[in-house]
């Protein structure tokens, strides 16, 4: 099945009743009188914290877009990258990772190495970065494959490649790029997060997040139920609504993208636009190399001043949401420093690019026109 038929059926429902559409499982209990009855999976169905056949239909048909064998869905994108972390890692492992990555995922790996005893290492998101910091056999990698938000693209082929020289478990964090674009996995990736908030779901009505895996992962089911991180079924619902038009939106979320680059970087109110999409965006080569010609719906750039300047865009928006998160169908722009980039250390910020006068949009699916239009309006508020 390819992937965009499998974002449709790749649940694989079939019911007494003929319906092709998984309903809505509102139950804390099935049935149980001597072994637990069992899922597809052939782990236990005895307890809605283990499974529930909503949450099980949104989890097959999220692995086979994925390119995975398995999938787990949490009821964040959090909650699954910190089950994954705290079931891969032990004291004394070496976790690496990137300096800009997702604010709460650097914060928790800081607290995994202050209160457990990882060994955390942070590199510059380039290639070369990684691979040379691979050679140190960290027993974790876990990267992005689009960072956040200065959208640097790595080579992932070639980390993955480095990665399995050296038996790293290799973690990707694939929100940004997409299933749509990209898929680790057919590259060597052990396991592939989401933040099922964003492009899967993609409507800014739910919060949800996947682990996707190669085949079943037991101990993993089990650091969830244990954990108690599972989608809950009407979130899980929302969520394989939202994949079957996946690929459709990220599509044009990324043709709008290109467009509202283009329109930025002409703008007499901006300094800098950040876009793979763009010749001029240091990775562009390898995004090309990589994503078929999209580049994903998050566009970056500087305004010509500082926080106040970016108070005043942000206020004189009347369309386009000010707000934290991406990937649905309204544009939403956002301060990184304030929000997701808030716990990296100012330090790294500063070599990042991660400065006061940057903003992060999420391009949505209003008419292009209309999105620029009002971009124009709040960049010429700025004095
Ligand atoms: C790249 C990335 N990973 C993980 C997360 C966390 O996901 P959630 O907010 O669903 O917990 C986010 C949230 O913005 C993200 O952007």
């Amino acid at each position: 099945m390819r992937k965009r038929t499998a974002a449709i059926r790749g649940h694989e429902w079939r019911d007494e009743y003929g319906s092709p559409i998984p309903p809505v499982y509102l139950t804390a209990i099935f049935e149980q009188i001597g072994e637990a009855r069992k899922s597809d999976r052939g782990l236990d169905l005895k307890y809605a914290r283990e499974e529930n056949p909503t949450v099980r239909a949104f989890e097959r048909a999220v692995a086979k877009v994925e390119g995975g064998g398995d999938a787990l869905a949490f009821n964040s994108g959090m909650a699954a990258i910190s089950a994954l972390a705290i079931y891969l890692l032990a004291s004394g492992d070496g976790l690496l990772t990137t300096k800009e990555a997702y604010g709460a995922t650097l914060r928790l790996f800081g607290e995994l190495s202050n209160k457990y005893g990882i060994k955390l290492r942070k590199v510059f998101p380039d290639t070369e970065a990684v691979v040379e910091a691979l050679k140190e056999k960290p027993k974790v990698l876990f990267v992005e494959t689009i960072t956040n938000p200065t959208l640097r693209v790595l080579d992932m082929p070639e980390v993955l490649k480095a990665a399995k020289d050296v038996g790293a478990i290799a973690v990707v964090d694939n929100t940004f790029a997409t299933p749509a674009l990209f898929n680790p996995m057919a590259h060597g990736a052990d396991y592939v997060v989401h933040s099922a908030t964003k492009y899967i779901a993609g409507h800014n009505d739910v919060v949800g997040g996947v682990v996707v895996t190669k085949e079943v992962d037991s101990g993993l089911w089990t650091y969830r139920a244990m954990l108690g991180g599972i989608m809950q079924p009407f979130e899980a619902f929302l969520c394989a609504r939202g994949l079957k038009t996946m690929h459709l939106r990220v599509k044009e979320q990324s043709a709008s993208a290109l467009a509202v680059a283009e329109f930025l970087a002409e703008h007499s109110k901006v300094r800098e636009v950040i876009y793979p999409g763009l010749p001029t965006h240091p990775h562009y080569d390898v995004a090309r190399k990589l994503f078929g010609g999209s580049y994903g719906g998050v566009v970056s750039f500087r305004v010509k001043g500082g926080r106040a300047e970016v108070e005043k865009f942000l206020s004189s928006l009347k369309l386009i949401t000010p707000s934290p998160s991406l990937g649905g169908a309204e544009t939403i722009a956002t301060y990184p420093i304030l929000s997701a980039a808030s716990p990296i250390p100012p330090e790294d910020r500063e070599e990042l690019g991660i400065t006061e006068d940057l903003i992060r949009l999420s391009v949505g699916l209003e008419d292009v026109e209309d999105i620029i239009e009002d971009l124009d309006h709040a960049l010429r508020s700025i004095g």
